[in-house]
Parts: structure tokens; sequence; C-alpha cells
């Protein structure tokens, strides 16, 4: 057997790399496979240039890692492929998916372990998407910090989020919520990771309201800080799979009025722990 050479690119030391030699539209065999988890593992948020893939290839490659996720709130919009969630901004658009700092669906009570995005078309210039790691959030904390957020949970809401979101009737609809250890166990890694986000997180359930609403603008206000991150400068067909047990992300829309648009799958996850 021939084994083409795959090349992992680290873009900076605690998040993100470029996998180059992996052809996504082709079923992996159980090395790549094994290469393209572990890289994800590692480096939290993995990208590939130059893919050609369909729907349906896209899907395959997402049913690798496990079960497709169905968005809660986001209506189908690809014909036969309501596992594909569309991310879309022209010049019409009021809002655009993941402005804030985010996980991936946080309220479910099983969250999405990853999201896969495939991006047919950019603006000229702008639509980068920031990935921050969760490890090094939480590594960076002192010591007394850390131990006071390991024995908390938090409540993560999809109300204000996805209410009127989606202009869809959704009156009487129920959007979920969950509530999540502040700081997770990856099940994979078994690292540590902040798991609390400025787009889901409604408050720390031990706390006083005025005690959890300062000790989370904290914990956003880390998030954000620039040595977590890494910034990816998408083309057209790049694909970024993240792992949203251990990166948080952040779509920069600063292209009003150009056009985006991609095609997103996501993975299911599971129920976040953490382990002493
Ligand atoms: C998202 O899935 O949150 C959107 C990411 C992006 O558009 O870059």
């Amino acid at each position: 057997m021939v084994y083409v050479p795959i090349q992992v690119e680290r873009l900076t030391p605690h998040v993100g790399a470029e996998l180059h030699g992996v052809d996504l539209s082709q079923l992996l065999d159980e090395r790549v496979f094994k290469l393209v988890h572990d890289a994800l593992v590692e480096h939290g948020v993995i990208f590939f240039r130059d893919q050609h893939l369909t729907p349906e290839q896209q899907k395959a490659f997402g049913r690798l890692f496990g079960e497709l996720h169905l968005h809660p709130a986001a209506p189908g919009l690809v014909e036969g492929h309501p596992e594909i969630l569309v991310i879309h901004a022209d010049e019409h658009s009021k809002r655009v998916a993941g402005e804030e700092w985010h996980s991936d669906v946080s309220c479910d009570p099983e969250p999405p372990m990853g999201s896969i995005l495939y991006m047919h078309e950019l603006p000229p210039v702008g639509g980068d998407t920031l990935f921050a790691s969760m490890y090094a959030a939480y590594e960076a904390l002192s010591d007394p910090l850390k131990r006071l957020l390991e024995g908390m949970t938090a409540m993560h809401e999809g109300e204000h989020v996805y209410r009127g979101r989606y202009g869809v009737k959704d009156e009487g609809r129920v959007f979920p919520k969950a509530e999540h250890p502040v700081i997770r166990t990856h099940p994979v890694s078994g690292r540590r990771a902040l798991f609390v986000n400025r787009g889901f997180t409604t408050r720390i359930v031990q706390l006083k309201r005025p005690e959890s609403d300062a000790l989370l603008q904290f914990l956003f206000r880390h998030v954000e800080t620039p040595e977590f991150h890494c910034r990816f400068r998408w083309q057209e067909r790049s694909v970024a799979f993240w792992d949203n047990r251990g990166v948080q992300h952040h779509a920069m829309w600063d292209y009003f009025p150009q056009r985006r648009h991609g095609h997103r799958v996501t993975v299911k996850g599971d129920r976040p722990f953490y382990r002493a």
C-alpha cells in the first residue's frame, strides 16, 4: 500500500493545526482516520484546504466520528439533508451565526462533540473564524480559582439565543437548557477545560446572582485572552473541524454587506463531566 504523507502544521502553541495531504471526499482508512482524530483531540481545531465535498461526502466524513446532530432551532435549508446547517450572511443579514464566543449548542444536555464547517463562498476580505483553547484558559487560572470552579455547575440556555432567530414560527417551542460542570474533563484526552461561554451560559448555579454575574463576566473576558487563540483565514473550499469539548469559537462579521456561505455538519457528543 502506498501511504500519502500527511503533514500536520501547527498554527499556534495552544490551538489549531492545518492538515495537508488528506482528501475528505474519500472514506478515510483506519490509519488516516486515527491521524485526523488524534490531531483534532490534540490541537482542538484542524483545517483542510482545497476540498471538494458534496453534502453526502461531508456527512459521511462527520459520521466517522459519531452520529450527526440535528440543530434544535435552525430550519434545514438543504433539501434532503436536515443534518446540514447553512451558515450564510449577505447584505440582508441582521446578525450571523456564532458572533459571540461559544461552544456549539452547549445548551443541549449532550452538546455536540465537534462541528465541521465547509466554506463555499467568501467575501473579498474578512470573515475569519477565531478559536480559543479552553485547556489553555483553564490552565492559566490560579490554583484557588481552579479549585473553586471545579466544584461548580452552570446553566446553559438556548431561549435567548434561538427565539426569533431564524425567521420561522417558534411560538410554544421550548428550547434546550442544561446544567453542566464549569470545568469539564475531556473524555478522550482526560485534560480539563473551562466550559462556560458568553453565548449560552446564563448563571453559575451555586452562587448568588450578582456573584455569578461577576464571575461569569470575568471568565468570558478570560476566554478572550489572545494567547489562547488562533485565527483561521478561510479560502473557498476550506474545511474547519473543531472540538467543542475543548475549544470555543467566534465568527468575525467584519464583511457586511458582502456574502459568506458554507455548510456545517455537527457530530453528537456526550454529557459533560468533571473528574477530579
Ligand atoms: C458557527 O458555527 O458558529 C459559525 C462559524 C463561522 O461562521 O465561522
